[in-house]
């Protein structure tokens, strides 16, 4: 039997750091108001040069040299995002150019916020079926791209970043289970609805969510997710030893903690200082742990999804 194995992860945050006074100086909220319904303190911000592709670059070079792989050996490269450089081609083909190989597999993975989880899982099903044997799995996104910067219910919310893992084929687990799930009767909890058509922008460009209607779904699948890849996996949430969801905010991710009867330390925040970065959210928040030392090899580790679609779904992973 053929499992895939996290060999090495990456990740990259644009230096530009933007503070919840910078949006109180512009709107009527306020550094309390953001951090008590939020928990978010801070966000980066890509400049106005950097595409998703080339945060997605930085974050796979990191990731790589972890692994101690070399870019040419890499046989898959998927990118989640939300957000890409281009309608088409798809920002994975842009980042295999700029890592300058060429001839693997490479696709975008376009699921929102659960754009990683479900990226992740599809590159353990290649590397399971033999298909590929060394995969480049991404998050990257510029959500500054696509807000409404006068709407303060929505912009104070997101950042912009990108993580990266290496998944490689081993001989033993690696990724033990991951469940994926959509359900598109939610399509307008959150949005971007706009398209281009005939040269015309048409419809919103920006993003539209139902703060109260996506914080209810999203605490109601994570924990159904949670219990049901943990079961697939033949093991219980005693084995598990770090909770990482997607960083939507610190009230979702306490929220399912404690409804899974998991204590707040097995619970990792990121959201406060990197504020939600969608598909980029997991990837940054894992290799954040795993360069600091908190998460190490031999530890188990739930990661988790939830966004736009509606999708949700998780992987349980031992490093
Ligand atoms: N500053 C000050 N006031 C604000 C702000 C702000 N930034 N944003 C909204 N308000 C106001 C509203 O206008 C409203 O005012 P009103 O009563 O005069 O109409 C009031 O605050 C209450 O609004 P609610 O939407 O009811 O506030 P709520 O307590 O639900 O908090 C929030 C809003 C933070 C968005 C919350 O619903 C939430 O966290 N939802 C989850 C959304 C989320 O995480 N989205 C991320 C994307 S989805 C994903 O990643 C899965």
């Amino acid at each position: 039997m053929i499992y895939s194995r996290i060999a090495g992860t990456g990740s990259y945050l644009p230096p530009r750091v933007m503070t919840n006074d910078e949006f109180a100086q512009r709107l009527d909220t306020s550094d309390a108001w953001i951090r008590e319904r939020t928990g978010i303190v801070s966000r980066h911000i890509a400049d106005e040069a950097q595409a998703s592709s080339d945060l997605a670059l930085a974050a796979s070079r990191n990731a790589l040299q972890a692994a101690g792989i070399a870019a040419e050996q890499i046989d898959l490269i998927i990118v989640a995002t939300s957000t890409p450089d281009f309608i088409f081609p798809s920002t994975a083909t842009l980042l295999q150019a700029k890592l300058g190989i060429k001839g693997c597999a490479a696709f975008d993975m376009q699921a929102v916020c659960s754009g990683f989880v479900y990226g992740l899982a599809t590159a353990d099903s290649f590397i399971k079926s033999g298909m590929a044997s060394r995969a480049l799995v991404v998050g990257a996104e510029v959500f500054s791209r696509i807000l409404d910067w006068n709407d303060r219910g929505t912009c104070v919310l997101f950042g912009d970043g990108a993580g990266a893992v290496v998944l490689a084929a081993g001989a033993k687990p690696g990724i033990h289970a991951s469940r994926l799930h959509a359900d598109g009767s939610q399509v307008n909890l959150l949005s971007v609805p706009g398209n281009i058509s005939h040269g015309r922008i048409v419809g919103s460009p920006f993003l539209q969510m139902n703060g109260q209607g996506v914080f209810k779904f999203a605490v109601r699948v994570l924990e159904e997710s949670a219990r049901e890849t943990v079961a697939a996996a033949g093991m219980t949430l005693d084995d598990v030893d770090w909770l990482i969801p997607h960083q939507a905010n610190v009230r979702i991710l306490e929220a399912t903690a404690r409804k899974l009867k998991l204590p707040l330390e097995k619970l990792i925040v990121t959201v406060d200082h990197h504020g939600n970065t969608s598909a980029a959210s997991v990837p940054l928040a894992l290799d954040e742990c795993v360069r600091s030392g908190k998460i190490r090899a031999g530890h188990r580790v739930l990661l988790q999804g939830v966004g736009g679609g509606f999708t949700w779904g998780s992987c349980l992973v031992t490093l």
